[in-house]
């Protein structure tokens, strides 16, 4: 049995993934790794983003670690061949629908951020993002030509009860072993779906969470709240679009977008899917400086959620906390390591 399926994808997909593969080695030789093609690179072999043939090695495999997707290559391809399509189908496919993003302030990384040391020093705070529902999947969702002339496009946003609970539900279950503290973030002053949000959670957290503290935030607040005080958050749980767009504005938090892993999971002991939040990254693609920490961290999540190695997970956040704290920088925190490089100082901290 597989237990880590590796999906490198696009971009500095692959470049990330590869020095996951050489901390792997080090750390934990025994693990039983396997690797397909996704995203563009499977649409340009198999005229599919995402084959059945790896959605079924997907399901089987304990975890899977993706890469990135996407590119300038694909923008004409037609939405349901799309790289990312290919990765919603994945997560859908999966059934993975809490996604967890911590946003971690490593301490030799606090001068990093674009923010003030004192406001993101000592940060810790978790999205929980719903990852197989609302905008993203919803339906109607198509583009009309309109007899008058011009177009119309359709998205639809759509939450059920259930769908809301089962992440909330995450959410608090997390905020139990963090600090006890969960905002959710929704428009209910605007939205039906925002309204519902709301409704459940409280719901829920009358019935079975009321040890935990729960605030409701509307979800622009949210933002402006991240940038102004983060530290005031602990775990915040919010809808599918929200929680990508507030996850990225987080990850700027960190130092870097190439810093923040993610772990989407689904029912108790089905495989989680593990990814960096960044994307391909097509300007930086090629040349070797993409961050691989959030692929790398990522790698420590699933060892983590997914693998029942929580012992080497430790060994690997230290060795990345070391790393940094030794002053390995790739371009993005200020520094002028190669990918290969800040790999290389990670496997030195592990060996030390
Ligand atoms: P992006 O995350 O790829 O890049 C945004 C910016 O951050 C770029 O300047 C990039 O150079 C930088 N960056 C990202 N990751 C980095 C890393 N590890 N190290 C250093 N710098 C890093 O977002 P985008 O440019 O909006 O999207 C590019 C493509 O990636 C699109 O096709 C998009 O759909 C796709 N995408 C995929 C994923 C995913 O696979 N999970 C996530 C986001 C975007
Ligand atoms: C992410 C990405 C994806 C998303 C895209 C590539 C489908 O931005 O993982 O954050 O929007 O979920
Ligand atoms: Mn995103």
């Amino acid at each position: 049995m597989t237990d880590l399926l590796l999906l490198p994808g696009d971009g500095i997909g692959p470049e990330v993934i590869a020095e996951v593969r050489k901390v792997a080695a080090v750390l934990a030789p025994d693990l039983a790794l396997d690797e397909r093609p996704f995203g563009g690179k499977s649409y340009d072999l198999h005229g599919e983003p995402l084959t059945a043939e790896t959605l079924e090695a997907a399901k089987s495999a304990k975890a899977v670690l993706m890469g990135a997707v996407g590119g300038p290559k694909w923008t004409g391809v037609a939405r349901d061949k799309r790289p990312e399509a290919g990765l919603l189908g994945l997560r859908a496919g999966m059934n993975v629908f809490a996604n967890l993003r911590p946003a971690l302030c490593f301490q030799p990384l606090a001068d990093a951020s674009s923010l003030k040391r004192e406001v993101v020093e000592g940060l810790d705070f978790m999205i929980v993002r719903e990852l197989t529902g609302g905008i993203y999947f919803g339906e109607p969702r198509f583009i009309e030509t309109l007899p008058s002339g011009g177009k119309r496009a359709v998205d639809t946003q759509v939450y059920t009860t259930a769908e809301i609970e089962r992440v909330a539900r995450v959410a608090f279950e997390l905020a139990r072993g963090r600090r006890n503290k969960v905002h959710s973030a929704e428009k209910s002053n605007v939205m039906d779906s925002g309204l519902l949000w709301r409704e459940v959670v409280t719901d829920l957290h009358k019935r079975e969470y009321s040890d935990v503290q729960l605030e409701h935030i509307l979800a622009d607040n949210a933002a402006m709240q991240i940038v102004k005080n983060p530290k005031q958050f602990d775990v915040m749980v919010t809808d599918n679009l929200f929680g990508d767009i507030l996850s990225d504005a987080a990850a700027q938090l960190t130092g870097s977008l190439g810093m923040l892993p993610s772990a989407a999971l689904g029912e108790p002991g089905a495989p989680g899917l593990y990814e960096p939040i960044h994307g391909s990254a097509p300007d930086i693609a090629g040349k070797g400086v993409a961050n691989p920490m959030a692929a790398i961290l990522s790698f420590e999540m699933a060892l983590r959620w997914s693998l029942s190695r929580s012992d080497l997970a430790d060994r690997l956040f230290a060795a990345v906390d070391k790393a940094l704290a030794s002053g390995a920088r790739t371009p993005d925190l200020g520094g002028a390591l190669t990918t290969a490089q800040m790999g290389d100082a990670v496997v030195t901290a592990l060996q030390a």
